[in-house]
C-alpha cells in the first residue's frame, strides 16, 4: 500500500514538474514570438502565411514562380517539394542571410510511406495490424526526411474511406474508425517522437481535414454531404486521435462539407478543430485550395482570401492569394489584422517548436544524410513491413507455399517491375533501388527451373495509357503485339508445373486523381489470365494494387491469391519469401473487397435495416443480381496454417458502468506452420436510442503460435468502449443487451452475450 502511495505521489510530482516545464517552455516561446512579431511589418506577417512549391511533383494546375526572389523579400513562410541538405541549405540561406528578420523557412514534403526507403503503401501497412511496426516506419521516415533537410511531412492521411473507386484509399488505413484512429496515433508518434525540437523528428500534418474519404461517387475533389452523426461517429475520430497525439499541423481538404468548402469552413477549422477539440497547431490548405474556392463558387479572389483566413487556414499552399490580397483586405477593413497575427503566430510557433530559431538547418549535412538514408536497419524494416502487409486471399488445397524445385512460369507485367513496386506517392524514393520479384528470385534461388514471360502490358487501352504515362508511369511500348505476348506466356505455362501470375494496377492508377469506375484487373491482363487458365496449369495469382479490386472471376478460377499491394523498396524480396514459405502471411484486410462495383459503398459496420437480407424473401434489402456479402470481408486474411477459436468465456454476463468485462478465448494453431493470427473483437449494441451497426471493431490481438500450440487471450472492455452518440447527440453508453464477437475476421466469429446495467 505504502509503495503504491509512493508511486502515486511520485507520478504527481513528475506530472507537476512536466506541466511546469511545459508552461515554462510555452512562456519562453510566447515571449520570443511576441518580441519577434512586434518587429514584423504587415507584409512580413502575411509572407509567413505563404507556402509555395519549389517546382517538381506538381499536384495541381499552378506552379509557384520566382520563389527565391519572394523568399528574399520575406514573402515566404515555408516551401515544399524540395529536399537534400544542399538544396535546403541554399534556400534556408536566403531566408537567414538575406531577409530583414532572418526568420527560417519550414520545409514540407509528401512523405507518405517512407522518404527514400519506401515502405508498403499505407493501405498495405494498415493490413499488418501492427501498430508498433507502423510507428517504426514513420520514425524511420522521419529520420531520413529530417536528415535530408525536411522538417514537416504531409502525413498521416487519416481519411476513412468506404469507396474503393477513390484512388486515394491507397494512402489511408482503410474503412474502420477505431483501427484508423490507432494508426493515426502511431504515425504521429513515429514522426514527432514527442519532441519536435530534436533534429531527427518532423512535424506531422493530419489530412485531409475533413471527410475527404467520403468524396461523392469516389471521385477526387468531389463534394461531401453528410449528417453530423455520421461525421462524429465514423469519419472524424481519426483526425481527433492524431490531434490528441500531438500532431503539429492539419491540412484542410479540397472537398466541400454540406455546401461549405473545407478551406472556407469556419465551423470546421475554428469551431470544431480549435474551440471544441483544443487544437493549437497550424492549419495549411491543400494545393491551391484557396484559389479553388472560386470554382466552388463562393467568391472572387479577395472574397475567397477573406473567407479562408477567417475560417482558420493559416498557411496558403500555392494559391498566393494571401500575399496578393490580405494586405488590401486589412487596409479596407474587411479583415481585421488580428486574423493575420493569429495565423502568423501559429506558424512561428511551429518553427519555434521545431527548433528552427536555434538552428535553422537542424544539423543537416551530407554525411548525416548518407548515414541515415536507406541504412541497413531501414531496409530490414521495409522488408518486415512488406512481409507483414501481404494478405493471403485464397489458398486452395494449400498450394502455397511452393517448392523452389518446382518448374514455375512467372508471368505478368509486374514480375520484373520496379517502378510500380514502390507505389504511388513514394516520397523521394528511387524505384531503381527497389528489387523486382524476378531479381529477388534470381538472388534467392539461382535455379534454371524458373521461366519468365511478361504476357501483357499493365494497360493496353491507349487513351488511359497516355494519361498514366503523362503523370509519371513508365509503361513502355512492347515490340510484340498483345496476342504474341499471350502466346509467349502460354508457351511458358505449358512447360511449367505451376504458374505464378503477377498482375494488377500500375502505381499511377492509384493515389490522387486516380479514381476508377471499373475495379477489375485491366482487360489485357485479364485476357492473359484467361489464356493461362485454358492451359489447365494451377495458377497462383499475385496482386499489385492500391485498392480493393473486384476479383469474382479470379476467385473462382485461380488456385491461390496473394495480395501484395505496392510493397515498397523491399517488396520483391518479401514476396519471394512468402511464395516459398520462408514467411507465413499474416496480413488482414482493412477494407472490404466487393464482388462488383455496384455493391459500393460496402463496409462491415453496416446497419441491419428494417428488412435485413433474406435469400428467400423478395422484399428484403438486397440486390437481384449479386449477394449482399463482399467477396472478402473486412479483417479477412488466410495463413499457411489454420487457427481454431474456442467458444468465448466471459468473467461476467452483466456489467455496470465501472466494471471490467473480460472476454477470453483459446486460440490454437491447428496446422503445420508457425503462424501469426490477428484475433479481432467486435461488439453489437442490440437496442439503442438510435440504430447501431451490426458489428463494431473494439480491439485486436496479434498472437504467434507454433503448430499445435494454444494460447488463451483475454480482451478487456469497459462501458466506455460501448459509447456512441445517442438520440440527443450525447456521447454515452446505454444500458441493455450487447453481443460480443471474437474471430478471425469480421464475419467468421464466435459470439457471446452480455448486458450493461447502470
Ligand atoms: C494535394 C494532395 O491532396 C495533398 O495530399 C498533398 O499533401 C498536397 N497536394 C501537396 O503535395
Amino acid at each position: 500500500m505504502k509503495k503504491y502511495r509512493l508511486i502515486v505521489v511520485t507520478c504527481f510530482v513528475i506530472a507537476g514538474l512536466s506541466v511546469n516545464a511545459q508552461t515554462g517552455r510555452d512562456a519562453k516561446m510566447n515571449s520570443y514570438i511576441k518580441a519577434l512579431m512586434s518587429r514584423m511589418t504587415l507584409e512580413e506577417k502575411i509572407g509567413q502565411l505563404n507556402l509555395p512549391t519549389v517546382g517538381f511533383d506538381i499536384t495541381g494546375p499552378v506552379l509557384s514562380k520566382d520563389v527565391e526572389q519572394k523568399i528574399e523579400k520575406g514573402l515566404v513562410g515555408g516551401l515544399f517539394n524540395t529536399f537534400t541538405p544542399d538544396a535546403i541549405r541554399k534556400q534556408q540561406d536566403i531566408a537567414i542571410k538575406k531577409t530583414r528578420l532572418k526568420i527560417p523557412l519550414l520545409f514540407g514534403y509528401d512523405v507518405i510511406h517512407g522518404h527514400k526507403t519506401i515502405f508498403p503503401i499505407p493501405l498495405g501497412l494498415s493490413a499488418t495490424w501492427d501498430l508498433p511496426l507502423i510507428e517504426r516506419t514513420a520514425r524511420a521516415a522521419a529520420e531520413e526526411a529530417s536528415a535530408d533537410g525536411l522538417n514537416w511531412v504531409f502525413s498521416p492521411m487519416v481519411d476513412i474511406a468506404r469507396d474503393p473507386r477513390w484512388g486515394r484509399v491507397a494512402e489511408g488505413a482503410g474503412e474502420d474508425t477505431w483501427l484508423g484512429s490507432q494508426v493515426a496515433k502511431a504515425m504521429v508518434q513515429g514522426y514527432q517522437n514527442n519532441d519536435l525540437s530534436k533534429n531527427n523528428t518532423v512535424m506531422a500534418c493530419v489530412k485531409h481535414f475533413a471527410l475527404y474519404g467520403a468524396a461523392e461517387a469516389g471521385r477526387d475533389y468531389n463534394i461531401v454531404d453528410m449528417s453530423e452523426r455520421k461525421m462524429l461517429e465514423y469519419y472524424l475520430p481519426p483526425y481527433k486521435a492524431a490531434i490528441d497525439a500531438g500532431a503539429g499541423s492539419v491540412m484542410s481538404s479540397f472537398n466541400e462539407i454540406n455546401g461549405v468548402p473545407a478551406a472556407a469552413n469556419k465551423w470546421l477549422l475554428t469551431d470544431l478543430l480549435r474551440t471544441k477539440w483544443g487544437f493549437t497547431g497550424m492549419v495549411a490548405t491543400d494545393y491551391t485550395a484557396i484559389m479553388e474556392l472560386m470554382n466552388h463558387g463562393v467568391g472572387d479572389e479577395p472574397m475567397v482570401a477573406e473567407l479562408a483566413i477567417k475560417a482558420g487556414d493559416d498557411m496558403d499552399m500555392v494559391s498566393e492569394f494571401y500575399i496578393n490580397q490580405l494586405k488590401k483586405l486589412v487596409e479596407s477593413k474587411r479583415v481585421d489584422v488580428s486574423y493575420i497575427d493569429q495565423a502568423c503566430r501559429r506558424i512561428l510557433e511551429a518553427k519555434y517548436k521545431l527548433g528552427l530559431f536555434d538552428d535553422p538547418y537542424r544539423g543537416i549535412s551530407n554525411d548525416r544524410a548518407a548515414k541515415e538514408i536507406m541504412s541497413a536497419d531501414k531496409l530490414v524494416l521495409a522488408k518486415e513491413a512488406a512481409l507483414k502487409s501481404m494478405v493471403l486471399l485464397k489458398n486452395e488445397n494449400n498450394i502455397l507455399p511452393l517448392s523452389s524445385t518446382a518448374k514455375i512460369a512467372f508471368i505478368g507485367p509486374m514480375i520484373k517491375d520496379q517502378r510500380d513496386l514502390i507505389g504511388n506517392w513514394s516520397g523521394a524514393g528511387d524505384w531503381k533501388k527497389a528489387q523486382s520479384l524476378w531479381d529477388a528470385l534470381q538472388t534467392q534461388y539461382p535455379t534454371n527451373n524458373f521461366m519468365y514471360a511478361k504476357g501483357a502490358k499493365v494497360i493496353d487501352d491507349t487513351l488511359l495509357l497516355n494519361k498514366l504515362n503523362r503523370f509519371g508511369a513508365n509503361i513502355l511500348p512492347e515490340t510484340l503485339s498483345p496476342a504474341q505476348m499471350i502466346d509467349e506466356a502460354v508457351a511458358a505455362a505449358g512447360k511449367a508445373d505451376v504458374v505464378v501470375a503477377f498482375l494488377g494496377e500500375s502505381c499511377t492508377m492509384t493515389g490522387e486523381a486516380s479514381s476508377r469506375s471499373d475495379l477489375s484487373i485491366p482487360e489485357g491482363q485479364k485476357a492473359l489470365l484467361k489464356a493461362i487458365k485454358a492451359t489447365g496449369k494451377p495458377i497462383i495469382l499475385l496482386l499489385m494494387n492500391g485498392r480493393p479490386l473486384t476479383l469474382a472471376w479470379e476467385n473462382e478460377n485461380v488456385n491461390a491469391i496473394l495480395e501484395t499491394w505496392f510493397g515498397g523498396t523491399c517488396g520483391g524480396d518479401a514476396i519471394a519469401d512468402v511464395l516459398f514459405g520462408k514467411y507465413n502471411p499474416s496480413g488482414k484486410l482493412t477494407m472490404t473487397f466487393p464482388r462488383n462495383v455496384g455493391q459500393i459503398p460496402i463496409y462491415y459496420n453496416a446497419k441491419n435495416t428494417g428488412r435485413p437480407f433474406s435469400e428467400n424473401e423478395k422484399f428484403t434489402s438486397k440486390y437481384l443480381d449479386v449477394p449482399n456479402t463482399p467477396l472478402y470481408p473486412f479483417g479477412y486474411g488466410l495463413s499457411y496454417t489454420t487457427f481454431s477459436y474456442s467458444p468465448i468465456t466471459l468473467n461476467k454476463t452483466m456489467i455496470n458502468a465501472s466494471d471490467k468485462l473480460e472476454a477470453t478465448i483459446t486460440l490454437t494453431n491447428t496446422g503445420k506452420f508457425d503462424g501469426e493470427e490477428t484475433a479481432q473483437l467486435y461488439i453489437r449494441d442490440v437496442i439503442g436510442s438510435v440504430t447501431r451497426p451490426v458489428k463494431e471493431l473494439k480491439g485486436f490481438q496479434k498472437v504467434f503460435l507454433k503448430p499445435g500450440e494454444s494460447k488463451s487471450i483475454t480482451f478487456t472492455l469497459t462501458a466506455n468502449d460501448l459509447k456512441f452518440y445517442d438520440i440527443n447527440m450525447k456521447y454515452t453508453y446505454e444500458p441493455g443487451a450487447f453481443k460480443l464477437f471474437i474471430g478471425t475476421n469480421s464475419t467468421n466469429v464466435k459470439e457471446a452475450d452480455f448486458k450493461l446495467t447502470l
